[in-house]
């Protein structure tokens, strides 16, 4: 039986860092959705398209083809072919992922095929509707979030370690901004299932984070 774990929470508290881990100590799939809707994003910002035109979007969300391949234990992403891993990541993309997520047809289109890839294998999925919406029946749901201020403390330093010049109180207040339209939006907005664990990981590090999850995956699981 295919085992579906889910977890949810807001941007920068640490899900994929931590997923990606644990399903590698599981052996299962991991599946960043936020990379799909990131990779929509970036279509859309490659061909001019408004993230306010929604007739635009609607119609041409038919061309795009979101294709998920893993390598090494590692998510590929492929737009039309293309593999968009490294250019999706940056912030612009991001912001324009969280404002096109609110079009039901972006959604549809992205839920289709995260359920299917939770068809095929045991998973370990990422986003913010995936214990509410994608995956309602996932045998773990973890809802992991942190302060706005944890969050952007720890992106400041990662920054930081790159070499790029920022300002800790900015990277929040984009935090912020991001968390309330994702929170707010009328289609699958991001929030906790009532059946989802909460974990906060303000205290924790990285080990203490992943420990918590292994404890709460294990009393799911038995
Ligand atoms: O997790 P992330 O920062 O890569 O996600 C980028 C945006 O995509 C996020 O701000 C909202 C949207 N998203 C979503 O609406 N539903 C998901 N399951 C995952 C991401």
């Amino acid at each position: 039986m295919n085992i579906n774990v889910a977890i949810d929470g807001p941007a920068g508290a640490g899900k994929s860092t931590i997923a990606k881990k644990l399903a590698k100590e599981l052996s299962y799939i991991y599946v960043d959705t936020g990379a799909m809707y990131r990779a929509m994003a970036y279509y859309f910002m490659q061909n001019n398209i408004d993230s306010a035109d929604k007739e635009k979007i609607d119609s041409v969300c038919g061309e795009i083809d979101i294709t998920i391949t893993h390598q090494n234990g590692e998510q590929v992403v492929l737009l039309n072919g293309d593999n968009v891993n490294g250019v999706i990541r940056q912030e612009a993309v991001g912001k324009m992922a969280s404002c096109i997520s609110v079009y039901p047809s972006v959604r549809s289109k992205l839920v289709d095929l995260q359920r299917q890839l939770a068809r095929k294998e045991s998973v370990i999925m990422d986003g913010r509707d995936i214990g509410t919406v994608v995956l309602p029946d996932a045998q773990v749901k973890i809802y992991l979030t942190a302060s706005s201020r944890t969050r952007a403390q720890r992106r400041f330093e990662e920054l930081c370690s790159k070499g790029v010049e920022c300002d800790i109180d900015a990277i929040e207040k984009d935090i912020i901004e991001r968390d309330k339209q994702d929170m707010n939006r009328k289609v699958s907005p991001l929030k906790k299932a009532d059946d989802a664990v909460l974990l906060d990981s303000s205290n924790l590090d990285i080990e203490g984070v992943l420990a918590e999850m292994k404890r709460i995956i294990g009393e799911k699981i038995k």
